[in-house]
């Protein structure tokens, strides 16, 4: 359903003509997990800085910037983090949001450790989607790659739960990393075959500054199409869902659907409608952007719905990012955004 805002008699959109419909909104900085290409324990050990409390924005000031972005013509709300179910009362909030906008879809990103304890109260409070992250199945690997000794057999437990409280089909991202868990894609394709789950492999995207990427680390998506192909998985092309979709759709011989995310060899920018709010509080209109602007200043000092309204539109309308498709011919040498402050 579109429901585009009309500024000054026009629909909201960027300078490259992009609406604003999709709001991911980052409820916590922390997490559990430590993985290596988003919060490598060098960077995020024991001395790293956390936002504190009070620099969170509360569940207030998040169901009063729902309302604001719904009615600028946002569709879909994905709560991200870090890591969501850490940050306490997670199923309220999930509830006061559906409350404020009922006909917005709301979605979940998580790492899927807490899950089998969160996934039926979700599911009561109104949530409509579950995506989980899941780099590999067997144990060596994924504990790699999570750096926490987290099991892999409890985030399946988490999938299972969530599948029982009635997520189906859930979506499961695993990003790909080259030398590191190449062999998760055929594991992830055959143990998730079915209509049941959507597993989704993500490209391993320079995020961040933390991560020391490398082109070399990525493995590009024809590739990851090739293996599954070359291991006797024929994928069929699907249609996007919506307009901007991140992921490419293949439709499996078994009636499984497979994505791939290809977001450094074949970049979606130009069909990027997405805005991010980070957790304290800062919009950014790019995974990759430098600096945020500040709403929670405006939210604690008395501005009105209308004033906040005006200075989302004003940014979007100024908005012309596209890093992934002029990646590397960048020369701003300004640190980027970490990706567990927007959660992804
Ligand atoms: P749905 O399409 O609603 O299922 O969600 P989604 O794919 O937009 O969200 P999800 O949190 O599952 O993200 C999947 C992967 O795509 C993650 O690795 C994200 O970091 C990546 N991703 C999501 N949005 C963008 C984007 O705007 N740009 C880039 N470069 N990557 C993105
Ligand atoms: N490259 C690609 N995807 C990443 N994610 C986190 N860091 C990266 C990265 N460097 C993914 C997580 C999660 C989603 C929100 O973003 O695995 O699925
Ligand atoms: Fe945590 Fe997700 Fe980042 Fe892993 S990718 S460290 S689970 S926020
Ligand atoms: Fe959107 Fe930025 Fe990702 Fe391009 S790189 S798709 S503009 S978030």
């Amino acid at each position: 359903m579109r429901k585009d805002m009309l500024i000054n008699g026009t629909p909201l959109s960027d300078r490259l003509g992009r609406s604003l419909r999709d709001l991911r909104i980052s409820v916590t900085d922390r997490c559990n997990f430590r993985c290596t290409y988003c919060m490598p324990r060098e960077v995020f050990g024991p001395g790293y800085q956390f936002l504190k409390r009070d620099d969170l924005l509360t569940f207030e000031e998040i169901i009063r910037l729902a309302g604001i972005f719904d009615a600028l013509g946002t569709n879909k709300i994905r709560i991200t983090g870090g890591e969501p179910t850490l940050r306490r009362g997670l199923n309220d909030l999930v509830t006061a949001i559906r409350q404020k906008v009922p006909t917005t879809e709301l979605a979940l990103t998580t790492n899927g450790s807490r899950l089998a304890e969160f996934a039926y109260g979700l599911s009561k409070a109104g949530l409509d989607r579950i995506s989980v992250s899941l780099d590999a199945i067997d144990e060596p690997t994924f504990q790699k790659m999570n750096d926490a000794f987290f099991p892999a057999g409890d985030v399946i437990h988490g999938i299972e739960a969530a599948v029982s409280a009635g997520f189906a089909p859930i979506k499961i991202n695993a990003v790909i990393r080259r030398g590191v868990n190449e062999h998760a894609i055929q594991d992830l394709a055959e143990r998730f075959s079915g209509p049941a789950h959507i597993v989704r492999f993500v490209e391993y995207m320079d995020v961040g500054n933390s991560n020391n990427w490398q082109m070399t680390d990525v493995v590009p998506a024809a590739e990851i199409a090739a293996r599954l192909e070359s291991s006797g998985l024929p994928l069929m092309p699907l249609p996007p869902n919506y307009i901007g979709e991140v992921a490419r759709r293949y439709r499996t011989p078994t009636g499984g659907e497979i994505g791939i995310i290809s977001s450094v060899t074949q970049p979606f920018c130009r069909d990027c409608h997405r805005a991010r709010l980070s957790s304290d509080g800062h919009l950014y209109t790019c995974l990759f952007a430098s600096k945020g602007v500040d709403l929670r200043t405006p939210l604690r000092s008395g501005a009105t719905d209308e004033a906040i309204s005006d200075l989302i539109a004003s940014v979007w309308s100024n908005r012309e990012d596209r890093y992934s498709e002029i990646r590397g011919s960048t020369a701003d040498p300004s640190p980027k955004v970490e990706m567990s402050l927007i959660g992804g």
